[in-house]
């Protein structure tokens, strides 16, 4: 039975027996306490607390719906038989229709008779001082013929609430070849912001059953990357049966993760369900390429056109299976678009960063001689390389931490930590010596600012600075060299070496860079280097700069290496170029003998 007639024989299972059917909701749910939906029962929070009422919207107390999910919470078992983040959960809701006895007649007569599949065992819960035991559960289940019923405490056997607060109570669990396919909530509380459990006015019951392990077992097979779910969609990259290959798995979860959130609006950043997309898209791209065996720096043709293809087939075989999903990936074209400008960003950071992991792996390993034969001690990338890594390189660190698996290198977690804070102490610490150490008043010659409002907006023209910096190097060579600049919250003014009028064309072109790479929505990033190690990387300064033994470069760009500008400076600036705005040239004019110098706004 392939999974598109599971889901329609479950929902056929429930309307036969007075449910109505609502169609799966958005993964970003209306709650704002939870970033997405990670259960069906999301949707209809208010129906189990009384607010909204059922027979109203849907004509009965009892729902069923085939819910889309993603959950962070499993992310790192990804790549094991049965872990995901996107999942699909199939369930049954009643609001007050009917409690634990029916409950656990449906899930029995489903898995035992409808699927002929074997029960293992049922869990209940135990107990403890605040909810008693589930008796009633334990005899139910007897009386259908299941005598093996486990009883398991709170991190067990009780579920819920979904956020700050809600509907919860004890489960009852199914389990089929010892894994849990079916889990029962029978909702009798509702559990305030402060912990505290008060009964439900309305009993109600909220069941979840993954469509994924379902399939596992109707398709009787040992992992749920061999069922059609991952078959059909991504069969051309996952070379068949290396399915049961890590990177392999890895990167169908994430793809066909990162293809249901931007099919639900979300687009890659540096803020929440973005980041987490942003996650899942560059993990993804970085296992890609152990799929097509192009796993030692360079070359990513081959698996970037076939992440591309995972990505379309993954559309099409959801848009045709199932009528809750066709209305949603409609937009195709959209979503293979912002997968491609994520990649492109991406790849060459990837390549770069995976060069320099070798570079430092390579120089601390050794090779060990003995009579006949020779083995390599791998070397442990410390805490400080790894963070070099993340900040220089733009490497995640997921990946940093999958680079030290594949090369059988220690990853330092808990160093990683220490030199993440450490950096932030600085970086926050060359703001506040710029805002005179209170945030008040923002004044050092350069940068001038009262207000909040005032501060941001003259932190976007410094970084605004930078670009044009850049850009007059690029346009109009080496000639240039900065003389001063003066910001204020309305313009930003930069005195150059040039010994000539910018011609209009110039100017244009110089403008046009600089909102390019605003529009690139480019990373600035900061790093504390020494003064001699600073100046090996051909950052800028300021030829009248007195720059201490230890000095901060601040950066345009995923990386150091391929930053579009690099230059010695204290801060403060903007965490992405977008933040700025529209850059506008607005005047070009003669500072003095040899010096030109160039206004310019933000629309
Ligand atoms: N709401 C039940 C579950 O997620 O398991």
């Amino acid at each position: 039975m392939n999974s598109s007639d599971l889901r329609t024989k479950f929902l056929a299972f429930f309307k036969a027996r007075g449910h109505a059917i609502v169609p799966s909701s958005s993964l970003i749910p209306d709650d704002p306490s939870v970033l997405f939906t990670t259960a069906g029962m999301q949707q209809f929070k208010k129906y189990f607390t009384g607010e909204l009422d059922p027979i109203k919207d849907f004509g009965s107390k009892n729902v069923t719906s085939v819910q889309k999910c993603f959950r962070t919470s499993d992310i790192d078992e990804v790549g094991d038989e049965s872990h995901l983040t996107f999942f699909e959960m199939m369930g049954n809701f009643s609001f007050g229709g009917y409690f634990k006895k029916e409950a656990i007649i449906y899930a029995h007569e489903f898995i035992a008779k409808e699927l002929g599949l074997s029960i293992d065992y049922v869990s209940v819960f135990e107990g403890d001082a605040d909810v008693p035991a589930d008796m009633e559960s334990e005899e139910i289940w007897k009386s259908l013929g299941v005598k093996d019923v486990r009883k398991f405490g709170r991190k067990d056997n009780f579920w819920g609430p979904t956020g700050a607060e809600g509907p919860c109570g004890p489960t009852s669990e199914v389990y089929v070849r010892g894994v849990e396919v079916w889990n029962l909530v029978f909702n009798e509380y509702y559990q305030d912001k402060n912990k505290k459990l008060t009964p439900l006015k309305v009993k109600g019951i909220d069941t979840g059953m993954g469509l994924e392990r379902l399939a596992m077992m109707v398709q009787n097979t040992q992992t749920i990357f061999e069922t059609d779910l991952f078959k059909n969609p991504l069969s051309t990259f996952m070379h068949l049966p290396g399915v049961d290959d890590k990177s392999g798995r890895i990167f169908a979860d994430h793809i066909r993760g990162a293809t249901f959130l931007i099919a639900d609006g979300v687009l890659p950043s540096n803020k929440d369900a973005g980041y987490i997309l942003r996650r899942l898209i560059r993990r993804a791209i970085f296992h890609s390429r152990k799929l097509t065996g192009e796993d030692n720096g360079g070359g990513f043709k081959l698996s970037t056109s076939r992440t591309l293809e995972a990505v379309k087939n993954t559309i099409s075989f959801y848009g045709n299976s199932f009528e809750n999903y066709k209305n949603l990936l409609v937009n195709e074209k959209d979503i293979l678009k912002i997968f491609k400008e994520e990649q492109n960003k991406f790849i060459q950071t990837l390549d770069n960063g995976i060069r320099e992991f070798n570079r430092l792996h390579n120089s601390k390993s050794k090779v060990q001689g003995e009579s006949g034969g020779s083995y390599k001690i791998f070397g442990k990338i410390s805490a400080e390389d790894a963070f070099h890594l993340y900040q220089s390189y733009g490497l995640p660190r997921e990946i940093i931490r999958d680079l030290c698996v594949e090369r059988e290198a220690e990853f330092d977690d808990k160093g990683f930590d220490k030199e993440f804070e450490k950096h932030q102490e600085i970086s926050r610490a060359g703001v506040e010596k710029k805002f005179g150490g209170h945030g008040l008043t923002l004044d050092t010659g350069e940068l001038k600012a009262g207000s909040e409002e005032e501060q941001r907006k003259v932190i976007k023209f410094h970084t605004a600075t930078h670009l044009l910096h850049q850009a007059l190097l690029e346009v109009l060579g080496n000639e240039v060299e900065q003389r001063g600049s003066d910001i204020t919250p309305e313009r930003t003014r930069f005195d150059f070496t040039f010994p000539r009028k910018v011609t209009p064309e110039e100017l244009k072109r110089i403008e046009e860079i600089v909102n390019e790479k605003i529009k690139a929505d480019l990373p600035v990033k900061v790093i504390e280097m020494s003064k001699a190690e600073a100046e090996k990387t051909g950052a800028l300064k300021f030829f009248k700069g007195k720059y201490s033994d230890k000095v901060t470069v601040y950066f345009i760009g995923d990386s150091l290496e391929n930053a579009f500008n690099k230059e010695f400076c204290a801060g403060p600036h903007v965490s992405r170029t977008s933040e700025i705005g529209k850059f506008k040239i607005t005047k070009e004019e003669s500072s003095s003998a040899g010096i030109r110098r160039i206004r310019a706004i933000i629309e």
